[in-house]
């Protein structure tokens, strides 16, 4: 058996110190100065853990009890995941939720009631990063009162595939824009000394056979888009943990996938957090520990215990060096210090929740996210002006629909459409209480009929009785299933088109995780996706519908006319028995994922993304780009030249021709401005240098080419508005740099 690397005797002598120093404890912190660094004091304390403890603290269990086996007796009881602490070196329990929209149950009889942020890709379609930090922070709080100082926040994955369940988690398809979003949820949650977890790394982009699916993708083409997603949310957001996804990726599990975790995570990007394994995606010992993970989660989901008991002895016969070990234990300790859950020890405290502060974050993003696709005849916003008002379907007079799986979170009262969906996960289905009828009943004096939709003849029966209708069109999206295609389910196309047909005004409001096709679009007047709204959501829609707020949501992700559009005619893996493994070719669409897609193969999308309306018009003047420092830095005014308030989205975009990019333009940069009716307002954009560049896999840098640029200024990928060039001189920099 090989010793441990710090002889005993002086592992004796400089006790006390170490343990000092891991407690955060020394002659400077005494006399009230900085405590050391997480660095410093989690290398004391691992230099001061035993064997013993070393691996309790990579091996992650399930709290909730399942395949037999009970929860561990002091972890957070329905919840994903407990690590036991070491009392004697002031190491807390890891005790970890679930996930980005807030505080998520396990499957309990009693779930937890806690606020829920709408929808991750609703969160993204504000464009608005505050809003993101700001729901981080409320959910961060919620889950430190629900006794958790780790939370499974920061889903990354690009929307490659339009028909993914978990869309609903992500922040739709353009690197920068998911990066930088999630980058400040997790900057939020971690404001609470919660450790937050950017996640599923990487290319976990479709539920259809999850763990059996190998993703073939090239270095560069996933450095420049999904990896870039990953590497800004983690520059911007620090976050302590990164969760390796179920998926292989070129032949390898993600878990132990020596190019993902060692050489682009931990050595190119300089990461200095803990991988922690997705719940049953770890799959070895040896290979695991040795290609990068650090944290097995969740027993009893995989298959062996591997980090327990047979890393032990992995150690002690030398196939896993004793160094490694400690190095995993050490990013563990590192992130919690870093985060100060030691100095902010956690307890279940509920009662302390602020429900209305946490309702107003969540409204407030709901409200920004919520996107305006069409409104002709200036429908909407909803005037005074009608008798009669027809809601018809989605359960509007009672909720609105939340997304499924792990994520979910669970309303006080229970969901009140009971018994839809799936009785077991990803299921069921869960409405959360916060009526869109009874939100704009308080607002609008008409008299408000409901119709569930489900008879499409008898909905435009009821439509034709009233001077508007307002169909709520619903999609349940959920993880571990995709959608078979692009439509809306259970016949809501003829519904609306019947009501459509009835021939009176007619908005649709959508709730859906996903993109959807719209084949009666052309019959109604106004077209609002509200994705999930979250727990305020019903009052957030009316809102938007009476323009107590202006619509100010762009679209984070391309909507197509249809399925013949996307890179794969059918999701890879569907229709496969269970057990097959197979594998789905990314390098079909490469780097050029949504929008780049849609303008290489000149496809004329449904709605581009970054498109949404407003309810007041802007104008933009003295747009004007400049080299600087290697990248660009761009000036414009934006002005409101409406009638009222309203929030502009200018975006903007980068081209280079010939330049070996996989699409002709890529997003720089975007701001998002109040504006008062006359008002204007400028903004100063400093493109990415990575927006600019290729990445050059044999150099493993990046390179920005010499040459011309073109910076355009665009209300949507669609809507340009202004350009100017910029000449930039050739630059290199290395795969971690900026
Ligand atoms: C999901 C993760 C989640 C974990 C713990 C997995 O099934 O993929 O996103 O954090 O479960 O609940």
């Amino acid at each position: 058996m090989r010793q441990q690397t710090t002889p005993r005797h002086h592992a004796m002598r400089t006790l006390p110190l170490l343990l000092a120093l891991a407690m955060g404890m020394t002659a400077a912190t005494a006399a009230g100065g900085d405590a050391p660094a997480p660095d410093q004091r989690a290398a004391a304390a691992v230099a001061a853990m035993t064997l013993d403890e070393k691996i309790q603290t990579v091996f992650g269990y399930f709290s909730t009890d399942f395949k037999g086996t009970a929860r561990p007796k002091d972890g957070v009881p329905f919840t994903a995941g407990f690590i036991a602490g070491v009392e004697r070196l002031g190491i807390p329990h890891q005790q970890l939720t679930d996930a980005g929209m807030g505080v998520a149950t396990q499957p309990s009889e009693q779930p937890r009631a806690r606020t829920a942020l709408p929808a991750g890709i609703a969160t993204a379609a504000s464009w608005n990063p505050a809003l993101a930090y700001a729901g981080g922070a409320m959910i961060g709080q919620e889950a430190r009162l629900s006794g958790h100082n780790v939370m499974l926040v920061g889903g990354v994955n690009l929307q490659r595939e339009p028909r993914n369940g978990r869309n609903f988690e992500y922040a739709g398809e353009d690197p920068l824009l998911s990066g930088v979003m999630v980058g400040e949820a997790i900057r939020g949650v971690q404001s609470n000394h919660v450790v937050a977890t950017v996640k599923h790394f990487a290319y976990n982009n479709q539920e259809t056979g999850r763990t059996k699916v190998d993703v073939r993708i090239g270095d560069a083409a996933g450095r420049m888009s999904d990896l870039l997603a990953f590497q800004i949310a983690i520059e911007r957001g620090d976050p302590g943990a990164v969760m390796c996804g179920y998926n292989l990726v070129n032949g390898f599990y993600a878990c132990e996938n020596d190019y993902l975790l060692n050489q682009v995570l931990k050595r190119d990007w300089g990461y200095k957090g803990y991988v922690m394994s997705d719940w049953g995606a770890t799959h070895s010992t040896i290979p695991a520990a040795l290609n990068g993970l650090d944290q097995q989660s969740g027993w009893p989901f995989d298959l062996s215990p591997y980090f327990n008991g047979a890393l032990k002895e992995a150690v002690e016969n030398g196939h896993v060096p004793p160094a490694r070990l400690d190095d995993m234990a050490r990013r563990i300790l590192r992130a919690m210090y870093a985060n100060g859950l030691m100095e902010h020890p956690v307890r279940v405290e509920p009662e302390k929740i602020d429900v209305a502060a946490s309702a107003a974050v969540s409204q407030a993003a709901a409200e920004e996210g919520i996107v305006l696709l069409k409104n002709d005849k200036g429908l909407l916003p909803l005037t005074n002006t009608y008798t009669t008002i027809a809601i018809i379907g989605g359960h509007a007079d009672v909720g609105v629909l939340s997304g499924g799986g792990s994520s979910q979170v669970y309303p006080a009262g229970g969901s009140p459409v009971p018994n839809e969906g799936p009785a077991s996960f990803p299921g069921p289905t869960v409405y959360l209480p916060s009526s869109p009828l009874k939100a704009l009943a308080a607002r609008l004096h008409a008299k408000f009929v409901y119709h569930d939709g489900k008879d499409a003849a008898a909905a435009a029966k009821v439509a034709a009785g009233s001077d508007l209708a307002i169909v709520f069109a619903t999609q349940w999206t959920a993880e571990s299933l995709d959608q078979p295609d692009l439509s809306l389910p259970n016949r809501q196309d003829e519904t609306i088109a019947a009501v459509a047909a009835a021939g009176k005004p007619t908005v649709v409001v959508l709730e859906t995780g996903s993109p959807v096709t719209m084949p009666w679009l052309g019959a109604v007047d106004a077209v609002l996706a509200a994705w999930y709204p979250g727990s305020s959501g019903g009052e957030a829609i009316a809102r938007v519908l009476t323009g107590e707020v202006d619509a100010s949501g762009r679209l984070p992700a391309t909507f197509p006319r249809s399925v013949a559009q996307l890179p794969r005619a059918r999701v890879d893996g569907t229709g496969l028995p269970e057990a097959a493994r197979f594998s789905t070719d990314y390098n079909i669409e490469g780097a050029a994922v949504g929008y780049k897609w849609f303008e290489k193969k000149g496809h004329q999308p449904l709605f581009a993304f970054g498109h949404g309306l407003s309810y007041t018009s802007f104008s933009y003047t003295g747009l004007s780009a400049k080299a600087d420092g290697g990248a660009i830095a761009v000036r414009f005014k934006t002005a409101n030249t409406g009638k009222r308030a309203g929030k502009a989205v200018p975006q903007v975009y980068v081209s280079k021709v010939g330049a070996g990019w996989e699409a002709p333009k890529r997003l720089g940069g975007w701001d998002k401005l109040a504006l008062a009716p006359g008002q204007s307002g400028e903004s100063r954009i400093g493109i990415d240098p990575r927006v600019l560049a290729v990445f050059d896999t044999r150099a493993n840098q990046w390179r920005i080419a010499a040459g011309e640029y073109v910076v355009t200024l665009a209300e949507a990928a669609d809507k340009p508005v202004a350009t100017v060039k910029v000449r930039l001189p050739a630059r290199a920099f290395a795969a971690g740099a900026r």
